[in-house]
């Protein structure tokens, strides 16, 4: 992986191979032109948070968030998305997905059909796109373009959403009787669907049969959401949320060099009780191992969170189980470890748990509470043992002797790659959105790496993992 690194305001900052453009190679000038970009907000952000130079995690909390920007941003750039939207209820929410790809970077061209106008305006889409909007196959224009050709020939994706009954009957016949459905068919880029109506539409024999033979077209499809829909039913039907959108929209077009491997990772923090209403637990969000997750699931590998309880939104695609002691998360692991090609144990694990947890909430007595504890399940040692052929990456977070700890650690659970976390530095760590870790290997090498978003740590490991699939196969 190529990265071109810059040490501003002694925050080094990595920008991945994956984000830069990729069709004006990875040259000086469009490594140049990105940093300007990030330079121009960094002076901005100094200039009115102020500071010595040294930036601090509390003092400047927009960081991270310039951090993610420029990731999302630079994610989707040069990618052009033909975005089609139909006669549906839920074609108010392509404002919003229309801005998203627009912040992410890509340039969205808009194809609506005459339904969809009674919906919502062109001049809407037209505003959040900064593009024409394009509604009629036969209006004149100021330039010569056919633009059923045009528009299908530029896309890197089409993105149908919501998409209606009717247009998915129309497409899956082959019946082309207006921009939108000719552009479809004039397309070689792939297409995602994001079918959304009245449940019963959904349900239809008719819809189902249509979405199956499109499908096995190579066709994508996303499954509409549950819940009330706009006409009062309850039931399938509705449009997934357009952030969930998005990240389809990536994840189609990031290259799939993780296919074939089933990646297990575990996330989050453990609870352990020690009455029905308390328990201890530790302050991991569970931001790193859903990263991973993510991206993971990008890359194309089937993917196996397990997860203690936290507040993030399970990356599409992925199989969810939720624990929530040390005990349940040992016993999620050795249920799923035997299909996993790859082990990737995030999780904040607790070591110790109330040996004799009360029955009834304890009461607040005069004097002092002593908790007994016990020792839980060593999971990693466990999974070590049924290792065989799996690559096996754990993490380390340490408030002394971080290398030397975590090159113990690795050793003694027969790891292929440990991932060490300081605790302390800013910006690294539980909670944030960015992390600064060390990828130590058994030769003993250390790769540091600066401050980076988690999904870009997450790739940096993939990454690693790779390279050790890669070398096993040779
Ligand atoms: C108020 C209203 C809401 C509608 N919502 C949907 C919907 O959510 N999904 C759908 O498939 N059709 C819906 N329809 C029906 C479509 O508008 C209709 O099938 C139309 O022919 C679709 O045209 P298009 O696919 O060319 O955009 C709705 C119609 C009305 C009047």
């Amino acid at each position: 992986m190529h990265e071109a690194c810059v040490i501003m305001q002694h925050v080094p900052v990595y920008f991945p191979e994956r984000y830069l453009p990729p069709e004006q190679g990875h040259n000086a000038t469009t490594i140049l032109s990105q940093l300007t970009l990030y330079i121009i907000t960094a002076m901005f952000f100094n200039v009115f948070y102020g500071g010595s130079g040294v930036i601090r995690d509390q003092a400047r909390p927009s960081f991270s968030y310039i951090i993610c920007v420029y990731g999302d941003i630079a994610m989707l750039k040069n990618k052009n998305i033909v975005l089609g939207i139909t006669g549906g209820i839920a074609a108010y929410k392509a404002a919003e997905l229309t801005r998203e790809l627009v912040k992410r970077g890509a340039t969205v061209k808009v194809i609506m059909t005459q339904n969809a106008t009674r919906f919502i305006t062109p001049l809407t889409l037209q505003t959040l796109s900064g593009n024409p909007v394009y509604t009629d196959m036969f209006t004149l224009s100021g330039d010569w373009d056919i633009h059923h050709i045009s528009l299908a020939q530029s896309a890197d994706i089409v993105v149908v959403a919501p998409a209606t009954y009717n247009t998915i009957g129309k497409i899956a016949s082959g019946i082309a009787d207006d921009l939108l459905s000719t552009t479809m068919a004039a397309t070689k880029a792939p297409v995602l669907i994001c079918p959304a109506m009245n449940s019963n539409m959904y349900d239809n024999p008719i819809l189902r049969s249509n979405i199956d033979k499109l499908s096995a077209l190579g066709y994508l499809f996303m499954d509409a959401g549950s819940g009330e829909l706009a006409c009062k039913a309850e039931g399938a039907g509705r449009l997934p949320n357009p952030i969930d959108i998005v990240e389809e929209v990536e994840t189609i077009l990031t290259q799939k060099d993780l296919k074939g491997h089933r990646i297990l990772i575990t996330a989050g923090p453990t609870r352990e009780s020690f009455d029905p209403v308390r328990y201890i637990s530790n302050h991991s969000s569970g931001k790193m191992g859903y990263a991973l997750a993510l991206m993971a699931r990008r890359r194309g590998a089937d993917v196996t969170l397990i997860s203690g309880p936290v507040s993030l939104p399970v990356p599409v695609g992925a199989r969810f189980v939720g624990v929530s002691s040390a005990s349940e998360m040992r016993d999620a692991v050795m249920e799923h470890i035997e299909g996993a090609t790859v082990i990737i144990k995030a999780a904040a694990v607790a070591d110790y748990r109330p040996s004799t947890p009360a029955d009834s909430k304890l009461k607040k007595g005069a004097g002092r509470l002593d908790i007994s504890l016990e020792k839980t399940p060593d999971i990693i040692s466990e999974v070590s043992k049924k290792k065989g052929n799996r690559i096996l990456v754990g993490f380390a977070m340490e408030t002394e002797d971080l290398i030397k700890n975590a090159r113990a650690k690795m050793k003694a659970k027969g790891m292929d790659l440990i991932v060490a976390n300081e605790l302390g530095l800013p910006g690294s760590g539980f909670q944030h959105d960015t992390n600064i870790v060390k990828i130590i290997d058994p030769s003993g090498n250390v790769e540091e790496l600066p401050l980076m978003d988690k999904r870009d740590v997450a790739d940096r490991i993939l990454d690693r993992v790779l390279e050790i699939s890669d070398a096993g196969k040779g």
